[in-house]
């Protein structure tokens, strides 16, 4: 029986996480459990799944679940106990920069990660990697794309590999023009085709910044240059990652959906747990698959021009759009700002090599400042 804490189970890929698990529920034992400010839910969840321990972020919601279970206040005691009730795999369902800490603990203490969190890959990729390389941990990525990846590179010799693909389903706005993006409402931007998801990576699934953060992620995760990642406007989303081998052949993965699919992998490995969902061949008219230009898509560039640069331009971004899509939350700016925004920033930022989570605070740093001026001026 593997022995999982899940970090974020309150949001869509932790309670996803958690389906998965009841389904399974033989195999799994659930340690911890872990909140930003949703007491009620995390409660219910401890009671469910018979938590060990839980801890929310937020102290002022704390006392809320004082009484009914056992919690631990600050974040370095949550995963210390972690640790030591043995934890076999540690689920990063966390959203923000608020990963980056948890992910380090368990690379330094050899703790098994799935991690669907992509900020804190984008802004420590080096820093990561190194870790990565000295520690016992593994990774499995749970982003549906970098986990169809991660399956298909499995299985192969990297010398044979050409390219990765990226798919993309494009949003909910694949079709407007520049001038149809103006009056985007908050409403229609948080409504995805395909995926539900939380609000922050629903927006950017809408302004494309998702897909250029996953091509920083890929190039990190697995050390591809980034002129050998490309993506695939592909509406039906049914195939996640595809890889060009040297002699021409490619290859994809193809699966429903549905996070539970990459999620089922990375609890179960390396075994398949079947989570009863398959691929609605007779529903499908067709697949498409359109070539998307990177230097054309002006988030693809943004996010492609921070990766090449690298240092502390990753991190700069990942924060910078952070403030943008919030800005664009509360009202303050317009959805199509977001992206022209994040451009202006970027170029306001004088780099630096990133060797320590102190260099990546830095950048945050400089991501606030900036993009906080920017702000003052335009809305
Ligand atoms: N959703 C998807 O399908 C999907 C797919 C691929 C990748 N991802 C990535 O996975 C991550 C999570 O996405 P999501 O859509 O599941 O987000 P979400 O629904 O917004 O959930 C975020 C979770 O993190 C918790 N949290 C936030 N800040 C925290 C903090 N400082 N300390 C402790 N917990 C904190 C939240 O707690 P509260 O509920 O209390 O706020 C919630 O449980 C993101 O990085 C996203 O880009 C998501």
């Amino acid at each position: 029986m593997k022995k999982i804490a899940v970090l974020g189970s309150t949001g869509s890929v932790g309670r996803q996480t958690l389906d998965v698990i009841a389904e399974h529920k033989a195999d799994f034992q659930i340690i911890a459990l872990s909140a930003n400010s949703n007491a009620d839910l995390l409660l219910k969840q401890a009671d469910e799944f018979q938590a060990s321990f839980v801890f929310l972020n937020d102290s002022r919601f704390l006392p809320k679940i004082k009484q009914s279970v056992k919690f631990l206040t600050d974040q370095d005691s949550f995963l210390n106990q972690i640790r030591q009730e043995g934890a076999d795999l540690l689920v990063l369902a966390l959203s923000g920069t608020s990963a980056i800490k948890p992910l380090f603990y368990a690379l330094e203490h050899g703790i098994d990660l799935a991690v669907a969190n992509k900020e804190a890959i984008i802004s420590c990729g080096n820093i990561i990697n190194k870790m990565l390389s000295r520690s016992s941990s593994g990774l499995i990525p749970l982003d549906s794309e970098h986990n169809a990846l991660y399956q298909l590179l499995g299985g192969l010799d990297r010398k044979d590999i050409a390219k990765i693909f990226l798919t993309c389903s494009g949003g909910p706005f694949l079709k407007y023009s520049k001038g149809d993006l103006e009056d985007i409402s908050v409403e229609q931007a948080l409504s995805h085709p395909k995926w539900e998801m939380g609000e922050k990576i629903t927006i950017d699934s809408a302004t494309l910044m998702n897909k250029g953060f996953e091509i920083i992620e890929a190039h990190y995760l697995f050390n591809m240059p980034l002129e050998s990642i490309e993506v695939l406007i592909h509406p039906q989303a049914v195939i996640h990652g595809i890889v060009e081998l040297k002699d021409g052949t490619s290859l994809a993965e193809i699966a429903p959906a549905d996070m539970k699919m990459p999620i089922s992998y990375a609890l179960g490995y390396p075994k398949r747990l079947d989570c009863g969902l398959r691929v609605n061949w007779r529903g499908i008219k067709s697949l498409n698959l359109e070539y998307a230009d990177k230097d054309k898509i002006e988030a693809l560039k943004i996010c492609c021009k921070a990766a090449e640069k690298g240092g502390s331009f990753p991190a700069f971004l990942v924060k910078a759009d952070e403030i943008f899509v919030r800005a664009f939350l509360s009202r303050k700016i317009k959805f199509n700002q977001i992206v022209d925004l994040l451009g202006l920033a970027l170029g306001g930022h004088n780099g630096f090599e990133v060797e320590s989570v102190g260099d990546v605070e830095r950048a945050f740093g400089d991501a606030e400042a900036i993009s906080g001026n920017i702000l003052k001026e335009v809305s």
